[in-house]
């Protein structure tokens, strides 16, 4: 067994969820920033702290009403303690481990990306171990090589922006509001459209994509990320059109993108070998970018792993999926640990 209490507050999402054995969602209330970030463009850190302090108490509230817990009542209490926003993260992890004093229950730090690509747990896989992770959100873009449960080995990481920052800044820059990724989407899917592509057929118009191919000399045996490029370049071919046509300008951009990740998984699975695929975080939303990791995943012959769509954004589920692996494992969470000054901070 494992009844837990879950807190998540690393980046624009509070969240408080009660999970059994970090499977069975019992409930996860979570409020979502997006739209006091919305006029900004991108998330502003000290509001995004303000509002989990504001949040958690009336989540939390939720939860204990209708639930009615006791002291006793929980095996443990499950927090984020890094990475992401140290403001954020302090306050979720405050209020954790007061819930921790009060339920007479251990507090058991996670790692945030740890907690995405465990987020399959919650749909009924486990998490295969050894594994690749591959990890595609606003803050992130990364592979990294999982060996056990708290033993995670980054493979490459992103020189500059991360995949959802980048979205989110070519929608800035079109128009099309925030978040991007999902506008873009629908953007490229008009322009697919148009053009007779029907979803889930590959397009033949790489020889019109006015955007260069990314980190293109990138070596077999490297694993990197860089978005920073294709950005400026969407900013100046937007700036420089006469007629700018949004809808092929969202295509290509994402034609790109989706490229490099697809290879950078590539490259991961012939370093590494192969191992199944978890990829979790907001971008995996997107269609065009799950059926071509898919094409991959089948030509490799390893298995992909997906959370559901409401488990691949920021939540407390997630944290409650991995903690439960250190709980039933009887492992200790080198997450757990906050004492060192700036472990808020450090991956
Ligand atoms: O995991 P998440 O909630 O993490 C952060 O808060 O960082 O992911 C949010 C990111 C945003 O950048 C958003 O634009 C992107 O996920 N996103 C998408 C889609 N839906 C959300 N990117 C591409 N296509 C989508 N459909």
């Amino acid at each position: 067994m494992g009844l837990a209490l879950a807190f998540e507050s690393s980046c624009d999402e509070t969240g408080v969820a009660l999970v059994e054995n970090g499977r069975r969602v019992i409930a996860a209330p979570l409020f979502s920033q997006i739209a006091m970030h919305r006029p900004y463009g991108g998330i502003v850190p000290e509001y995004a702290s303000r509002a989990h302090l504001e949040k958690f108490t009336p989540l939390l509230s939720e939860i204990l009403t209708a639930h009615n817990l006791k002291p006793g009542d929980l095996d443990y209490v499950a927090v984020t303690t890094r990475p992401g926003l140290i403001g954020a993260l302090l306050v979720g992890y405050q209020s954790a481990r007061a819930c921790a004093r009060f339920f007479k229950a251990p507090l058991i730090g996670v790692h945030h990306l740890e907690a995405h690509l465990a987020a399959v747990r919650l749909s009924g896989h486990e998490t295969p171990f050894p594994a690749l992770g591959l990890m595609l959100s606003g803050g992130n873009s990364a592979i990294y090589e999982l060996k056990k449960p708290g033993d995670i080995r980054v493979m490459g990481d992103t020189l500059d922006d991360a995949a959802g920052e980048a979205l989110d800044k070519a929608a800035q820059i079109l128009g099309l509001g925030y978040p991007g990724g999902p506008r873009i989407e629908e953007r490229a899917e008009a322009f697919a459209l148009s053009r007779g592509i029907t979803p889930g057929h590959e397009n033949n118009l790489d020889s019109e994509n006015i955007f260069p191919v990314i980190l293109k000399s990138l070596r077999r045996d490297k694993v990197e990320f860089s978005f920073s490029g294709i950005k400026t370049a969407l900013l100046r071919a937007y700036e420089s059109a006469a007629e700018k046509n949004i809808d092929a300008l969202a295509f290509f951009y994402q034609e790109r993108i989706v490229e490099h990740i697809t290879r950078n998984l590539s490259h991961a699975l012939e370093i590494a070998g192969k191992k199944p695929v978890i990829a979790a975080g907001g971008v995996l939303a997107n269609k065009r970018l799950r059926r071509s990791l898919e094409g991959i995943c089948r030509k490799f012959g390893v298995q992909l792993l997906i959370p559901e769509f409401r488990y691949c954004t920021d939540n407390a589920a997630m944290v409650a999926a991995a903690a439960q692996l250190y709980f039933e494992n009887n492992l200790k969470s080198p997450y757990s640990d906050v004492q060192s000054g700036n472990a808020f901070l450090s991956a």
